[in-house]
């Protein structure tokens, strides 16, 4: 993964791999209000981003462009090297389903669905039968393998967490993207579920974004990219949690403003 991510930067255009996700000239625009204010971003296969900044910069509106469930005011989104602006409502619908994961902080499971029935709920409502292979392989994915038969209310906050990952991970998606998905979770079973999503990354090679308010979160990822404004205010390789902490601190009390960020 850091390889990968490495090498998209450090490589000439022709040799890069394509990225998982490419954001280009991103503008989101709700009446005067510019949620998404010109963002360029690429997201390489197998890395792990974090997206942070203060309330309002953009953040969830950047995610819900990326996944193609919200549409731009201008702009490319390309997803596995799929432009999404040409796509049919259908066949948006369709590579949603099939190209891209997202996981919210609240689960949104059913309560009175098993966790492998949970897991085969999406794919069923799109006319599919996934075979019990396939909704074990990915409860196992996020080691989940023996709570298959067990009920959201028998799960605790992180392994419910975790069902949604894998009913996010069944199709194979190109990225999987959350919008806190340690939101809701007390510290030590966000470190849990941070661990798992990291090992996703360096054992399967699964490209993920996730945004964040919690610099210890945003240390699991290969990159953090700070939002102001629905703008890209720099970013940080490789963070510690106490850089993003930093980081975050300045960018909150306005300092941002003055500029002289390296990014
Ligand atoms: N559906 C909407 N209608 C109007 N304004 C919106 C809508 N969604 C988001 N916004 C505005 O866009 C800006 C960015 O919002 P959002 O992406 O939710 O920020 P963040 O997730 O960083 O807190 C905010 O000013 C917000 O009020
Ligand atoms: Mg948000």
């Amino acid at each position: 993964m850091t390889s990968t991510a490495a090498a998209a930067h450090t490589t000439g255009p022709a040799a890069a791999p394509a990225p998982a996700v490419r954001l280009t000239g991103l503008r989101r625009h709700y009446g005067d209000v510019r949620a998404l204010d010109g963002v360029e971003l690429a997201f390489p296969a197998g890395s792990f981003t974090a997206v942070m900044g203060p309330s309002g910069s953009g953040k969830s509106t950047l995610l819900q462009c990326a996944a193609g469930l919200d549409r731009p005011t201008s702009g490319r989104v390309e997803v596995g090297g799929v432009a999404l602006e040409g796509l049919s409502e259908r066949r948006l619908t369709l590579l949603r389903r099939d190209r891209i994961g997202f996981v919210f902080q609240s689960f949104n499971l059913l309560p009175s669905l098993t966790a492998a029935q949970n897991v085969a709920l999406p794919l069923r409502l799109a006319g599919r039968r996934p075979s019990r292979a396939e909704v074990r392989g990915a409860l196992e994915r996020v080691g989940l393998g023996a709570r298959a038969g067990h009920r959201p209310g028998e799960l605790s906050g992180g392994q419910q967490q975790r069902v949604a990952i894998a009913r996010a991970l069944i199709t194979r998606p190109a990225v999987l993207f959350g919008d806190e998905p340690t939101g809701a979770l007390d510290t030590a079973t966000s470190r849990d579920v941070l661990g798992m999503l990291r090992e996703l990354v360096d054992r399967e090679g699964q490209t993920i974004v996730m945004v964040t308010h919690d610099p210890v979160a945003a240390s699991y990822a290969d990159r953090v990219v700070f939002l102001v404004d629905g703008r890209v205010h720099g970013e940080l390789t490789s963070p510690t949690a106490q850089q993003v902490a930093t980081r975050m601190a300045t960018l909150e009390t306005g300092a941002a403003e003055a500029g002289g960020f390296a990014c």
